[in-house]
């Protein structure tokens, strides 16, 4: 089976281990992928309705693979077993990845591979804030760098972290980073900004600390750009 880029680093992150947890399963792409290559022993295929989660089923049914992933009716990690290593967590809003975060505690020693679509610096800031550490990211483009992905592979630590406005933009494992990914990610995040600001310029009533604050973001981001 392939997977889209997007996937395949998912997985990449997520490694090799005993059971993994895969919360918004939609089509169970990820836990199929992680069983038929022997990287998992077990996995839980998870999604909060029903239509998903029945494709899921079938699909898991028809690679023959039930006895080794369990689908389960979940609204995040709400249903999920605590026997767990790895949660994976992936197309969803960021907002929605933070709210899962936020209601459970049982699998807080497990690795988490999250894949946001929208809100990842709130979702970086949120982690930094929450006792939790960017052990990696990486960015992942598809569509003829249509589009960007972030992938990250963070654990919890329980230390709070002490962070840069830098590091809310781009963890500190994505800033060593020397990918033409990156770079589009940092230019693409540059140009949203300056349009911000060409807005801004346009209003009557501009929010000026917000101008700054988005001036000082372009500087950082500016600074960042370096793939050979
Ligand atoms: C866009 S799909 C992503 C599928 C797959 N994980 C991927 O990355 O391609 C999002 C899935 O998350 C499910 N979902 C949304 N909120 C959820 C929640 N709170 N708990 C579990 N699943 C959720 C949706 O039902 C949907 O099947």
């Amino acid at each position: 089976m392939t997977l889209s880029p997007r996937l395949k680093k998912t997985v990449d992150f997520a490694g090799k281990c005993g059971v993994v947890a895969d919360i918004g399963t939609d089509h169970a792409l990820v836990p199929v992928y992680l069983i038929e290559n022997g990287l998992y022993r077990k996995a839980y295929a998870c999604d909060i309705r029903p239509f998903p989660l029945k494709r899921a089923e079938e699909y898991i049914s028809s690679r023959n693979l039930s006895d080794k992933i369990t689908a389960i009716l979940s609204d995040g990690l709400k249903n999920v077993p605590a026997d767990v290593d790895t949660v994976i967590i992936a197309g969803m809003g960021g907002e929605m990845i933070i709210d899962i975060l936020s209601s459970d505690i049982a699998h807080s020693g497990s690795l988490f591979v999250l894949q946001p679509m929208t809100s990842i610096n709130d979702l970086r800031l949120f982690l930094y804030s929450n006792g939790y550490s960017i052990l990696d990211e990486e960015i992942v483009s598809e569509h003829r760098d249509k589009k960007l992905y972030s992938v990250m592979k963070v654990k919890r630590t329980g230390e709070k972290a002490v962070f840069s406005e830098l590091d809310v933009l781009l963890s500190p494992a994505l800033q060593l980073k020397k990918t033409c990914e990156k770079d589009l990610y940092i230019i693409k995040n540059i140009s949203s900004r300056l349009e911000i600001i060409e807005n801004l310029k346009k209003s009557n009533f501009p929010d000026l600390e917000y101008m700054k604050k988005t001036e000082s973001e372009i500087k950082l981001l500016e600074r960042c750009l370096n793939a050979e």
